[in-house]
């Protein structure tokens, strides 16, 4: 007869085992990730499962909790310890006796944006490069000379496989008082990037540890937004973000370079102030947690290229202007203490690729997240910020570049600009019969002819427009027919509303009159339309190196990404033509992306091995991108149609 069949879920990888095989054996032998930090003694409760029960008939599987072992002594005794949720078995003693069907607990992303509706419904699977092993070592014996670390390398290579372990150099002096006090029961901490790179041991303790975090951190220009994930679980227990101190040598990035290359300390400021930040950041998500932040082992970071070379200490003046010369590209590893993370001694840090001059580690995790590469249909992936960074591809081939749209976006250069915060006009309508307009609030967070809004705009004075703001407002007006094609706000309307008011040889529209009166300029009209247009002619080069021209699906990633409203971006051309429900805000992809760098090495060699083979454009030495630019400065743009836009 056939061996029982296991299948294991959410992966769907499936094996035939013979009855009595273990269930976390059989794990391991199909490359299923299951946690184990004992090595199988029941004692650390990592390795839980469910079992499913009925009948699977897509897989000709019916799985039932007969088909299990019974609840063996090590089960009883864990269960009267900790508690095991009902239905739970450890599977480092559940044997298999019939056809299963194995839920593995995902912690981890399920609540992450990674699978959605329309986008590939690949599993997440853990598979840290951290590894706790908790492992009992030969006591010392004056008949075999062998030391006690080697004892215990041995112990290692016994029940987990580790050979060949390198072992940090800080836990030499320690290493026999920690066996002493762990009565020769340790639980060592083992760095294991790749598969084919030696395993590090990089901690040491006394006893069982069962704790294990690793941070996941996005270094933006403006925010430093951070993420406290549980190694052992998945789960994600503490989030923080800072500005980035960074702002006060200079507001945007080339500023940011410009300081570094007048000022002979200002690299090292810089670098200075990035990591304390970013230590500060670590206090906070470990003290909210309750933990401790020396039980943080690992960190990932992403950040555009000058964040990247700042945090890391190299100077990006090279960066600066062509050839835009990255210092170094590839993804870096190394130590905490080599950036003063203040983590645990031995703790590592991984740093993302970088794809190009422009397009940085962000981008590259932003990719990973979104997965272009992993799929048939012709993604775009734009990361708006001061500089957009566009991605476009598919499993064949994948290009990016850089296209230089200024701050606009973000509400600078906008007379009546301001960042997203309490104040700031987020969302606008405009009646296209009155030209009266309805405007949503950030901090008052009701419209404003809401009941609502008068009473809550007591204490939130309306200061100013955000990103979001501008681009509603500028789209509305078009469609209202305020302003033309061109982007020309049309003077004769002032006869028929009062919001049109003229500004020396221009028109201007009021969008608000209380204590502030903000009124979207000429100017501020045309801010945008460069920074569209800039952003357009960018993501029309790429279509036109990948001989395109149509994208399947658009993925908007950042926070300006998950502002704005897709509509509006269309009626814009700030992004091509495509099915509106196709077209989706994706939040901090990089963020994700980095979090799942985090979770599985084998996540790192994927966008390790994508990013060498994505296509670089440089739009800067491409003739035809100023040709592009000119046409897409009409809205939504004078080059191609947006038929999807009819409706
Ligand atoms: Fe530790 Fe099962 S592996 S309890």
């Amino acid at each position: 007869a056939k061996h029982p069949l296991v299948l294991f879920m959410p992966s769907g990888k499936r094996g035939r085992f013979p009855v009595g095989t273990n269930l976390l054996e059989a794990a391991r032998e199909l490359g299923v990730y299951v946690e184990s930090v004992c090595g199988g003694r029941g004692i650390c409760g990592r390795c839980q499962i469910d079992v499913q029960e009925g009948r699977f008939a897509k897989h000709g599987v019916t799985s039932s909790a007969d088909h299990i072992s019974a609840f063996s002594a090590k089960e009883q005794n864990y269960a009267s310890k900790r508690d095991l949720k009902p239905g739970r078995r450890l599977s480092c003693s559940a044997r298999i006796e019939g056809d299963l069907v194995i839920d593995v607990p995902q912690e981890g992303l399920a609540q992450a944006q990674v699978v959605r509706k329309d986008a590939d419904r690949r599993v997440i699977e853990r598979n840290p490069v951290i590894q706790m092993c908790y492992v009992e070592v030969d006591e010392p014996d004056m008949h075999k000379p062998l030391g006690d670390l080697d004892r215990l390398t041995q112990a290692l290579e016994e029940d987990w496989g580790f050979a060949d372990i390198l072992v940090d150099h800080h836990i030499l002096p320690k290493v026999q008082s920690i066996l002493r006090a762990g009565k020769w029961a340790v639980t060592a901490v083992i760095h294991r990037d790749l598969e084919t790179s030696r395993p590090s041991l990089i901690a040491l303790y006394p006893g069982l540890k069962n704790e294990a975090y690793g941070i996941a951190c996005d270094i933006g220009s403006t925010t430093i937004a951070m993420h406290l994930t549980s190694l052992l679980s998945g789960a994600v227990i503490a989030s923080s973000g800072a500005s980035n101190p960074q702002i006060r040598f200079g507001e945007d990035l080339m500023s940011r370079v410009s300081y570094v290359m007048m000022n002979p300390d200002g690299r090292e400021a810089m670098t200075r102030a990035v990591r304390e930040a970013i230590v500060g950041l670590i206090g906070k998500v470990a003290a909210e947690a309750g933990i401790d932040h020396t039980d943080i082992f690992d960190a990932v970071f992403v950040g555009n290229p000058i964040m990247h070379h700042l945090f890391l200490g190299i100077d990006p003046t090279e960066l600066g202007g062509a050839p835009f010369a990255l210092a170094v590209s590839g993804a870096i590893h190394c130590r905490a203490d080599d950036l003063d993370l203040e983590l645990n001694t031995g703790s590592r840090v991984y740093l993302l690729p970088c794809i190009a001059g422009h397009v940085g580690a962000d981008a590259a995790a932003a990719t990973l997240c979104e997965g272009p590469h992993r799929q048939d249909e012709m993604m775009l992936l734009v990361d708006v910020g001061t500089n957009a960074e566009i991605v476009l591809g598919n499993r064949n081939r994948v290009v990016a570049a850089s296209s230089p749209t200024g701050p606009a976006f973000e509400g600078a250069e906008i007379s009546c600009g301001q960042r997203a915060a309490p104040g700031a006009i987020e969302r606008v309508r405009i009646d296209p019969a009155t030209l009266e307009p309805r405007v949503r609030v950030i901090g008052i967070d009701h419209w404003s002819d809401e009941p609502e809004f008068a009473e809550r705009a007591q204490a939130t004075k309306v200061t100013g427009v955000c990103g979001s703001g501008i681009m509603e407002v500028v789209a509305e007006m078009f469609l209202a027919g305020v302003i033309s094609e061109d982007g020309v706000v049309d003077g004769s309307l002032a006869a028929r509303s009062p919001r049109i008011v003229q500004n020396g040889r221009t028109w201007s529209y009021v969008l608000w009159d209380g204590d502030a009166r903000l009124a979207i300029t000429q100017n501020d009209i045309r801010a945008i339309q460069l920074a569209k247009a800039a952003l357009y002619a960018g993501t029309k080069l790429l279509m036109e190196k990948q001989e395109t021209d149509h994208v399947d699906c658009i993925r908007l990633a950042g926070a300006f990404g998950s502002l704005i409203d897709p509509k509006h971006a269309m009626i814009l051309g700030l992004i091509p033509d495509c099915d509106l429900d196709r077209v989706a805000a994706v939040g901090n992809a990089a963020g994700t992306g980095a979090r799942m760098a985090l979770l599985n090495r084998d996540y790192r060699r994927e966008i390790e091995q994508t990013v060498r083979r994505i296509e670089k454009i440089e739009t800067a030495l491409e003739p035809k991108f100023q040709d592009h630019f000119v046409h897409a400065m009409a809205l939504p743009n004078k080059v191609d149609p947006f038929d999807k836009l009819g409706g």
